[in-house]
């Protein structure tokens, strides 16, 4: 049997959908491209507080996008721009008040 990979410390994962239903003008990879330096100390691996960031192809919404979403909380953004996205990260990811104005669903 293979070895089996390794995870360092997280506390949350933060997915932006990249699919054209959503995303119709492409803004979505500019996005995503400025995730590690706003994400800054809390992207590092050694960061026991680590937030993890993906793409998604399709989140299952398929209009309003931007649309990001943030576990475990299970919180969803839409009409994300650059500074809605900062917005999250300085307000719900370290400071735990998630932006409420932008929120559309909330797990459970
Ligand atoms: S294309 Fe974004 S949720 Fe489906």
């Amino acid at each position: 049997m293979p070895g089996r990979p390794t995870m360092n410390p997280y506390t949350r994962h933060i997915f932006i959908c990249t699919g054209s239903y959503c995303d119709p003008q492409g803004l979505t990879e500019a996005l995503y491209a400025r995730l590690p330096r706003l994400l800054g100390a809390l992207g590092h691996y050694e960061n026991p507080r680590r937030v993890k960031r993906g793409t998604a192809a399709c989140l299952g919404v398929c209009s309003g996008g931007p649309l990001v979403v943030v576990y475990p909380e299970g919180i969803w953004y839409h009409h994300v721009d650059e500074s809605v996205l900062e917005r999250i990260v300085r307000e719900h990811l370290e400071q735990n008040r998630p932006v409420e104005e932008y929120i559309f669903h909330r797990l459970g």
